[in-house]
């Protein structure tokens, strides 16, 4: 008994060793200061998505995001699939029909334009690189599609309690990280970069109350400070705008969102909060729609899998247990 005991901690060891190894890979990319944990109806082990949040999250997208980002893995059929906002099949045709959508090349050769179908891709805002550049001052609005499993948080926590963080993770099947940081970089805008009074080469930040009775402090995005040398300032460059959460506080992208932009239909209140919050899980399921039946047949098969280790166990037992010790 106690060597089975034994074999049994040795291999939970194993697991959660792999698993938290997995969970510092994911979670060492990306973001930038700590970013709040928000909660998600998709989180945990029976997560599932919220219909109502996916519609309004797809009316932001379109409003507001379809503007400078594409979501070109995206087609017009998925917005009536199971497991996502499931729009009603003729709401889904008529909104492809709103678009035009490029098809070619005709009898004599030519590409033309007609409208979407189900079975087309949304199509992207710009029609190359190049052309969203330029709009954009240069930067260039990343398709949106999988945005929501290519960015994590990063974790802040001494490094003493990241195994207590990384099992806590584990056994809550938090991967909510893409989903938080979007929502993270849409609500940390800032009017400006925060102000810092230099104390002989040391920064110090200081409130706007400060910086109004000294406008001659100077403004910085992220300050670098390293041992024996006075701390260096990198302020705001030209069209960036200071957002806490963006990896290096300077964005290109204006604030995308304010109060009352997009009107939704439900009556839930337009503020700039219930926005993000809705387009990330938007985001969250359009980069991984079948995020429900995973997490059913994953359920299913782990009680399975426990069920079938305690009758193996006692099948075990009364197979040796005419063997002596
Ligand atoms: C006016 C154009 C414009 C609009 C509207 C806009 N964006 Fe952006 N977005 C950009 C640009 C440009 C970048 C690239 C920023 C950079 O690299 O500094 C960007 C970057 C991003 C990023 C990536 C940040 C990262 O970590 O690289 C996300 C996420 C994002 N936008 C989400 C949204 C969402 C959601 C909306 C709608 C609510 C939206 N954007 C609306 C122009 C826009």
């Amino acid at each position: 008994m106690t060597r089975f005991v034994l074999k049994g901690l040795a291999c939970l060891g194993l697991v959660v060793s792999l698993g938290s190894g997995l969970a510092t890979s994911a979670s060492a990319s990306g973001g930038g200061d700590e970013i709040s944990r928000q909660h998600w109806t998709f989180g945990g082990l029976r997560g599932h998505f919220d219909r109502a949040q996916l519609q309004r999250g797809f009316q932001v997208y379109k409003e507001v995001c379809s503007t400078c980002h594409g979501m070109k893995r995206l087609s017009f059929r998925n917005l009536s699939e199971k497991g996502g906002p499931e729009f009603a099949e003729d709401g889904a045709k008529g909104l492809a029909e709103t678009y035009k959508v490029s098809d070619g090349p005709n009898d004599q050769g030519k590409m033309f334009k007609r409208p979407g179908r189900l079975s087309d891709r949304i199509p992207s805002p710009f029609d190359n690189e190049q052309q969203a550049r330029s709009a954009n001052n240069g930067a260039l609005p990343p398709d949106l599609s999988l945005m929501a499993l290519a960015r994590k948080v990063e974790v802040d926590h001494p490094f003493y309690t990241l195994p207590y963080h990384m099992i806590k993770d584990i056994v809550t099947g938090y991967q909510e990280g893409g989903p938080d940081y979007i929502y993270g970089v849409l609500m940390s805008y800032g009017e400006n970069a925060p102000p810092y009074k230099d104390n002989g080469g040391h920064l110090a930040k200081m409130t706007e109350a400060d910086a109004k009775a000294n406008p001659a402090m100077p403004r910085c995005a992220t300050v670098v400070s390293e041992p024996g040398q006075a701390d260096v300032c990198n302020k705001m460059s030209e069209g960036m705008h200071y957002n806490e959460a963006f990896p290096g506080h300077q964005i290109a992208m204006p604030a995308p969102l304010r109060d009352g932009v997009v009107k939704y239909a439900d009556g839930t209140p337009g503020t700039t909060e219930n926005y993000a919050r809705d387009v990330s899980a938007f985001q969250a399921w359009a980069a991984d729609p079948k995020l429900e039946e995973r997490k059913r047949l994953g359920l299913m098969a782990m009680l399975y899998l426990l069920g079938t280790t305690v009758l193996l166990y006692f099948a075990k037992r009364r197979i040796w247990s005419g063997v002596p010790h």
